[in-house]
């Protein structure tokens, strides 16, 4: 297989540089949605149902309606036309299948029923109480477990006879795991502002993808797509729940058309665990049937995940499971009981993430059980091919390397296996370890690069910055392409009206937007270099293109120093013209020849300690290793800070998050930040990250893969694993509880 071509010594890829936006952040002057005011901008706050089951009977908004500032109250009754996105359309991925107020039914808890409009907040949240709504509700279900199910499954993979072959494996798995739902709780509330112009409208919003979010409002709005833009200049994160539109969004956009005023809507922390998804609920029955020796023979995952009453989501826990080992016999198996729950959403490492922590977790109880070394065991089973896809080859897999760094640097050789059998300052320490994966792919994106006569370079790309980095990372691609310094590149990103770059998920920004950036820049300096051949007065007038080079921002010949050449700036004024760009593309995996033929994966190994106070029933993550094999790294800063956020996000996986219904009334009960508990500082362990650092040659002339999402993955089950070995507690359903520590024996 052909090797991507190394770097130059002094390149910026693979440089630590720190966020070019850093300072617009820190000094509170970067504009995020909820940070754009208008001119006569009033303000929406949503009513939302307090049934999660049922139908409204009555809707009274008159006493609403006659309070100070109110200008609008909107609802089934006069929302006016709006429309679903057409099925299977790519280009318009939304969240929910029904657009807002659609019909009289409730589906579940926190539904919205109104929008009030008023001149302030204060007065639009007043009035949304006063709103009266009657409905005849009937019992919802949201009951959690999920096991029940009995209708069809969908069988996502298979190989040889998994059944027959666990039957008569000599060692058995057969248990069952479970994932809790997670609500996002990114920093940054989502949020819309909407501002018309005629039958043209501007949505400033919370959306990790604006070409996406601009197709889908023109389908749902019934506009020309030409008609609507979409900006988000930056984002507080999302971890998925800002992927596509959510119904606020269509419901801002209408009543600032109604009232001809721009309009603010912006969802509340409450609100956010009901109208904006969360990872569902899942159930995961894994059996693993191996030799005495520890060699797999037979693979059974068959999952299940809650959706809402309408929407069809999978939650892909199978994702990792056909590719991660080589074994003969091998099925997962899916299936999606409804519940009157909201619409649940990728939330970060989606399918894999919680797939793999049933796999994991099953593969840490078969080592148990055969009293082999969790490492070791993984190892003997690490295939040669993926053996789910037609034994295609790895486009490039360390994920070996991964394991034995990642237990050097662990010091997991000094490992005793005993429950309990390991103490350090009088506490008792626990030490598991997981693998880790996750996709790759490269998506379509255009990208321009711009050289303007002030010596400035512009580089514009329809995508967005989710706060990984995504801005930095374009600025050191320009910078490597041109050697212009990064303080004179201007990146401009979160804009519909730019050339089309790819949704922020999936961890595929950098690995889609570099050939683009890269060949943006190329096409440029090609612009420039004609522009310095055919303008009288340049030092280059006449010169054949051939022999001209292009250093630092200097165009000179091929003979002489850089020095001795002009600035671009100089070109570009001699010539009388204030720009020159160049457009850029990336080819998309799916029409890489290189790509094709591959499997193509990130892979990483966690290596976990917990420390098991028993006297007061303390359990805290002291301790992380985090291998990972992501291609190459572009920056090694924001990605290193990518998968310490990923890890600290995994110890709330591991023991605090969790989002609870009330059976009665189907409410989130712990919707707000004191009762949703998520990791802080002192929870947060000490964080060891490597990459390894392989250029993946299917991930175009970068190599570089994904490395967000795949922090994540692996996180839980080795930390459950650590939990068993300092305290002999075996938790399978997600979070680990107090109560699952106190059944602990050890002293
Ligand atoms: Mo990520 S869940 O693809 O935003």
């Amino acid at each position: 297989m052909s090797t991507t071509p190394a770097l130059s010594a002094n390149s910026i890829i693979g440089k630590a540089t720190p966020r070019i936006d850093g300072p617009l952040k820190t000094t509170g002057s970067a504009d995020y949605s909820a940070d754009f005011h208008f001119e006569r901008m009033v303000h929406a706050v949503p009513l939302i149902a307090s049934i999660a089951n049922g139908r409204i009977t009555r809707l009274d908004s008159s006493a609403a309606e006659s309070m100070p500032g109110v200008l609008l109250v909107l609802h089934h009754g006069n929302i006016g036309p709006l429309y679903r996105t057409v099925p299977g359309d790519d280009n318009a991925t939304n969240s929910e299948v029904r657009s807002p107020f659609e019909d009289e039914v409730v589906r579940h808890w926190g539904q919205h029923v109104a929008v009030v409009i008023a001149e302030t907040l204060e007065q639009a949240t007043a009035a949304a109480a006063a709103v009266h709504v009657e409905y005849e509700a009937e019992t919802p279900d949201v009951n959690m477990k999920l096991g029940d199910y009995a209708g069809p499954r969908k069988s996502v993979s298979k190989r040889g006879d998994p059944d027959a072959a666990f039957a008569s494996a000599p060692v058995k798995i057969d248990a069952v795991f479970g994932t809790p739902v997670e609500t996002h709780n990114p920093i940054e509330l989502h949020a819309s502002v909407a501002v018309w112009d005629g039958d043209r409208v501007t949505l400033y919003e919370t959306t990790q993808g604006v070409v996406n979010h601009r197709v889908v409002m023109a389908q749902v709005l019934g506009l020309p797509v030409e008609n609507v833009r979409v900006i988000t200049r930056f984002l507080g994160s999302g971890f998925g729940g800002k992927l596509f539109p959510w119904p606020h969004a269509a419901m801002t956009a209408v009543a600032a058309r109604r009232l001809n005023r721009p309009v603010k809507l912006s969802v509340t922390r409450r609100m956010m665990f009901s109208c904006v998804g969360y990872r569902p609920r899942t159930q995961q029955h894994v059996k693993l049937g191996a030799t005495k020796e520890g060699k797999l023979l037979a693979l059974r995952h068959d999952y299940l995940n809650n959706t809402s009453m309408l929407d069809e989501f999978d939650e892909g826990c199978g994702e990792a499971t056909p590719y991660l080992y080589s074994v003969a016999n091998l099925e997962v198996t899916s299936a999606q009981p409804r519940r009157n729950m909201g619409a649940p959403m990728w939330f970060r490492g989606p399918g894999a993430v919680p797939g793999l922590y049933a796999l994991e977790a099953g593969m840490n109880e078969l080592a148990d059980e055969l009293r082999i070394d969790p490492v070791q065991l993984r190892l003997l089973n690490e295939p040669e091919n993926d053996e789910s896809n037609k034994n295609i080859p790895f486009s490039s897999r360390h994920l070996r390397e991964c394991y034995e760094v990642g237990a050097k640097k662990f010091g997991w050789e000094r490992r005793s296996p005993g429950v309990g059998s390991m103490r350090r300052d009088g506490k008792i320490l626990g030490w598991g370890m997981a693998a880790a994966s996750w996709v790759a792919l490269r998506l379509p994106c255009a990208a321009t690069v711009e050289f303007c006569a002030d010596g400035r370079l512009c580089v514009r790309c329809g995508t967005q910055d989710i706060g990984t980095g995504t801005y930095t990372v374009f600025a050191q691609m320009v910078h490597e392409k041109t050697g212009v310094p990064l303080d004179r590149i201007d990146v401009i990103l979160g804009d519909s009206n730019l050339p089309a770059g790819p949704t922020s998920g999936g961890s595929m920004v950098t690995g889609s937007v570099l050939d683009a950036i890269a060949s943006g820049a190329n096409n440029a300096i090609k612009r420039l270099q004609q522009v310095a051949a055919s303008t009288e007065g340049s030092p280059l007038h006449g010169a054949s293109l051939e022999t001209i080079s292009f250093t630092g921002g200097r165009l000179h010949r091929k003979d002489q120093a850089s020095a001795e050449g002009a600035h671009f700036a100089d070109i570009l004024t001699t010539a009388k013209l204030a720009r020159v760009s160049g457009e850029g593309k990336t080819v998309p995996s799916w029409e890489d020849p290189k790509a094709k033929g591959f499997s193509v994966h990130s892979f990483g190994a966690q290596f976990v300690e917990v420390e098991w106070d028993p006297e007061i029933a303390r359990l805290r993550v002291s301790r992380v290793v985090s291998v990972i094999d992501g291609g190459r790294i572009i920056n090694p800063k924001a990605a290193a800070n990518q998968v310490m956020g990923a890890v600290v996000m995994g110890v709330g996986m591991g023991l605090l998050e969790e989002t609870h219904y009330d059976g009665r009334t189907g409410q989130p009960i712990n919707c707000n930040m004191a009762d949703y508990l998520v990791p802080t500082c002192p929870d947060a362990p000490e964080i060891d990250v490597t990459f390894l650092d392989y250029p993946d040659p299917a991930m175009g002339e970068f190599g570089a893969r994904g490395i967000a999402e795949i922090g994540l993955a692996g996180v839980a089950p080795a930390i459950t694993a650590a939990v068993y070995h300092a305290t002999g507690v075996r938790v399978r359903d997600l979070p680990v509880r107090i109560e699952d520590l106190l059944k602990s024996q050890v002293v």
